[in-house]
């Protein structure tokens, strides 16, 4: 959801921001602009389309060492070059680029122009800009803070004026923001793949912080009222290589691949076979406390929502807690009610989703415990939160999540066992559990190895405008996934339901024209599964099924065979297909995997 990167420093500024802005590209991809101060004053440049579009359209020879870069996911005003960052005001001294919205932007553009100034795109971001120039105020730091005192919104800011050619100044609320800190060089950037390849010290900002940030260093102040902030940086664990595509074609194909070493990595250290429990020190929670929650309830959204549905039937299964999903978006608009006794967890993996976050907030307002899964270290929520398990995914680019979801579902799974083993899941059950974790990195290595079949299922799916993809109980997140996968990257229209529900309604949609893809784990359910499927095939829809080996199923067009777990972690080991279904039907379809229409990786608005 926009991406914003910074130089100042002792090289050329623009090799910087471009290359930067290439790595943030995963986080708005419709515009992107820079703004560079060089020895004969401002150049901006600005284009639609992608990164390697705005570098074409760069001269030759851009000399400054001081600059600032935005990549654009359009909220005000379609993606055209007129709207794409950085803005300036009318004199051009003051360029800001922007990720967030400004809520009363309307009332400072009409006042704007009721003033006299011409604006010359439909953004809110502009009218920061004009803000800035026209405080009158001595520093650029005093006109900043000035000018964020008239502004209600979200926001991760970085400004740059000719006057003050020595200086970034930066500021966020809501939006993250990082500092890089080098030798005689500092960066700035939405987040840490802009700057690992230049330095491993970073400085998260918090909300209502401002930085002032020069080739020598950083300071920090509040933006209310000037108050000196003291931060220093903290030293991040990932290598520039884990941000490449190596030999792989996709982004999204490589973290497919990646899940059995991410989650060996994931899980090591974590799992107790002597009590047969799961080590989950960073969840901040002893025995008795764990013991305490009579509820679990879940947040999170989109994808990350799907696998907290997974959870809460882990956590219900194993631990026997009544335990729920919601998603943040929801949960945060209708005033919910927020109980002592209830534990909460957020799950993200980018730690930086805005409704996720503001869900965080208003669970810790009511006095509620929260706790995190996420996989971005340092992120917003990782440091709201009072503790949880970091998922150590690695860095995930591509907009569509794979390795983080499955981490996500396996961190839940660990919080289930823990949970369960201070209740009454006994320790042959808990045995059962950790075998079942240890086994799952083999597992998906055996199912990612022979994409043959799925290759040749997704072809067929890929050809229908619309496809179900089916569930149930256990099943039915893991379905939900797969569909939402599925519509993501192909743009095929594909609903999931459960299994269940098809005679109650869906199943009038039935015929040979939409396919449906089917969860049919090897459980107690098998038979009812199969019964829909009769209800499917009878009608003339083609079924491509996922299930374990053994289960005959003749009603499927195409069989797809996962090794068989212990029954609760089985739905981890279904979805994988669900991936490369989608990633190769994108393929056949000839579409851009990586980078979906209309979507960003993180969602950082509201
Ligand atoms: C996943 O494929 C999606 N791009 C999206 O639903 C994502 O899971 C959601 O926006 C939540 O992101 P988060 O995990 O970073 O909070």
């Amino acid at each position: 959801m926009c991406g914003i990167v910074g130089y100042i420093g002792g090289q050329t500024a623009v090799d910087i921001l471009v290359d930067g802005l290439t790595q943030l590209e995963y986080r708005g991809y419709d515009s992107a602009g820079i703004a560079v101060l060089g020895p004969s004053g401002a150049k901006r440049v600005r284009s639609v389309g992608r990164v390697r579009d705005l570098e074409a359209a760069l001269p030759k020879r851009l000399a400054g060492k001081t600059g600032i870069g935005h990549t654009r996911w359009a909220t005000h005003g379609a993606p055209s070059e007129e709207n794409a960052h950085p803005h300036t005001d009318s004199a051009e001294r003051i360029f800001v680029v922007h990720n967030g919205i400004i809520d009363n932007a309307r009332d400072l553009r009409l006042e704007l122009e009721a003033d006299g100034v011409e604006l010359t795109s439909d953004t809110d971001t502009e009218a920061v800009s004009h803000l800035i120039a026209r405080t009158g105020a001595e520093t650029l730091e005093d006109a900043v803070r000035q000018t964020l005192h008239r502004l209600s919104g979200t926001y991760a800011l970085a400004v740059i004026d000719t006057e003050h050619p020595d200086r970034i100044v930066v500021a966020r609320n809501g939006s993250p923001l990082i500092l890089g800190v080098g030798d005689k060089e500092m960066f700035v950037a939405s987040d840490i793949s802009a700057v690992v390849r230049h330095t491993s010290q970073v400085v998260h900002l918090d909300d209502g912080e401002c930085a002032t940030v020069t080739a020598s260093g950083f300071r920090m102040f509040s933006a209310d009222d000037n108050r000196a902030v003291a931060k220093s940086a903290t030293t991040v664990d990932i290598s520039p290589d884990e941000l490449e595509l190596g030999n792989h074609s996709h982004f999204m194909l490589k973290e497919i691949a990646e899940q059995p070493s991410s989650l060996e990595r994931m899980l090591s250290g974590r799992l107790d076979e002597r009590f047969a429990t799961a080590r989950l020190d960073g969840l901040n929670l002893d025995a008795q406390a764990m013991r305490r929650f009579k509820r679990v309830k879940i947040l999170g959204c989109g994808s990350a929502y799907y696998m907290g549905q997974l959870g809460a039937s882990l956590i219900e299964e194993l631990a026997r807690i009544p335990a729920d999903a919601e998603p943040a978006s929801e949960f945060r608009y209708r005033n919910p009610i927020v109980e002592p006794d209830t534990l909460y967890v957020a799950v993200s993996q980018s730690g930086e989703t805005a409704d996720t976050a503001f869900a965080v907030q208003e669970v810790k307002r009511k006095g509620g415990t929260i706790v995190g899964l996420v996989n971005v270290v340092g992120s917003t929520i990782a440091r709201e939160v009072s503790g949880g398990i970091y998922l150590h995914a690695g860095p995930e680019v591509s907009v569509a999540s794979t390795k983080a979801n499955t981490h996500m579902a396996v961190g839940f799974a660990l919080l289930a066992l823990a949970l369960g083993r201070v209740r009454d899941l006994s320790i042959t059950d808990g045995t059962r559990i950790v075998k079942g974790l240890k086994a799952l990195p083999a597992q998906i290595e055996q199912i990612i190895s022979a994409p043959d079949e799925v290759e040749k299922a997704a072809k067929l799916l890929a050809e229908a405008p619309s496809l179900f993809f089916i569930g149930r109980v256990r099943g039915y997140p893991t379905a939900r996934e797969g569909a939402q996968k599925f519509k993501e990257i192909s743009y095929r229209h594909a609903e999931a339901y459960q299994a269940s529900e098809l005679k109650h309604g869906p199943l009038a949609l039935i015929s040979p024209e939409l396919p449906t893809v089917a969860i049919v784990p090897d459980d107690e359910l098998l038979d009812r599964n199969v019964g829909a499927l009769h209800e499917i095939s009878a009608r003339g829809g083609d079924i491509v099924a996922i299930t374990n080996p053994g289960v005959e199923l003749p009603e499927a067009k195409v069989t797809l065979t996962v090794p068989k777990n212990e029954p609760e972690l089985d739905p981890i080991l279904l979805m994988i297909p669900t991936q490369l279904l989608a990633y190769y039907a994108a393929l056949s379809l000839g579409l851009n995997i990586d980078r979906p229409r209309n979507l960003a990786k993180s969602v950082t608005v509201e």
